[in-house]
């Protein structure tokens, strides 16, 4: 059986509640793709939305906790020892084009250190989340990173960049290193999701450059919690922060890190 402590109970149930109407919104999408203006002021208000429902009720539970979120940034709280790091909807390209890949992502900082993550994708209802030193599940079911050893029969993820961000040529030859050796590399849209995927051992590993921290909070501790290796692409500490994310389980890390770190472009 799972453990939730009170914090963690507040925020499934904050995500739970916010997944809702974004259900909504996700089943009239299709109406819209065909409307003059297009999805995008649609999505905006639904994001906007999403946010200040998984604001208000986690400010309702904990009034004294501060934010750090997507759309409305950092919010002080008098408690500065907690905060709530907040993707209102992570995976929001596929969401305006309909694919049902998208979460809500929140982790809880306590004195600096990630400590519950909560990400839940509301059309599959699949719900993730992981307490520091209880595990990582989904739904009921504990996870745990893969075991594999070589690259040759892994499969990795990653994210791109698109129109507007840097990296281009980077991020293509780090793809081909990576494919030439292994099974293969996906590229599904929601870093979260990303990470999530890892800890439920679907994928062996996930790198990706150019993220904010609402995309990796909650990931993280799933990552810890199901016994894998996170760090960022220097191998360091500064994943939160820095932009940049690798994990895998702990025989692939160093085997993906070496790797990516001898790419040049
Ligand atoms: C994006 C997704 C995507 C990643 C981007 C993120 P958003 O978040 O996580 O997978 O490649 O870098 O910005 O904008 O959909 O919340
Ligand atoms: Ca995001």
């Amino acid at each position: 059986m799972s453990y939730q402590s009170p914090a963690l109970n507040v925020m499934i149930a904050a995500a739970r509640k916010a997944g809702r109407p974004l259900v909504r919104d996700f089943g009239e999408l299709e109406n819209l793709q065909i409307s003059m203006k297009g999805p995008a002021d649609f999505v905006t208000s639904a994001d906007k939305r999403t946010e200040k429902i998984l604001i208000d009720e986690l400010s309702h539970a904990r009034p004294n906790y501060g934010f750090l979120a997507e759309e409305c940034g950092a919010i002080e709280g008098k408690d500065k020892s907690h905060r709530f790091i907040i993707d209102p909807i992570d995976g929001t390209t596929n969401f305006m084009h309909g694919v049902p890949h998208f979460a809500i992502s929140i982790g809880l900082e306590r004195e600096g250190q990630l400590v519950n993550g909560v990400i839940y994708n509301p059309v599959t209802d699949d719900l993730y989340f992981a307490e520091k030193n209880h595990g990582a599940y989904l739904n009921n079911k504990r996870l745990r990173v893969t075991a594999r050893k070589e690259m040759a029969p892994s499969l990795f993820a990653t994210g791109m960049p698109f129109l507007g961000k840097e990296g281009h040529a980077r991020a293509s030859a780090e793809i081909a290193a990576v494919t030439s050796v292994s099974s293969g590399i996906r590229r599904f849209g929601a870093a979260s999701l990303d990470l999530a995927y890892v800890a439920a051992g679907r994928f062996d590993g996930f790198w990706e450059r150019g993220l904010q921290p609402w995309d990796v909070a909650a990931g993280i501790v799933l990552l810890r919690e199901a016994g894998g290796m996170v760090t960022d692409m220097h191998g360091g500490t500064d994943m939160l922060t820095g932009g940049t994310i690798l994990c895998a389980n702990e025989n692939l890390h160093p085997q993906l890190l070496k790797l990516l770190k001898g790419v040049t472009a």
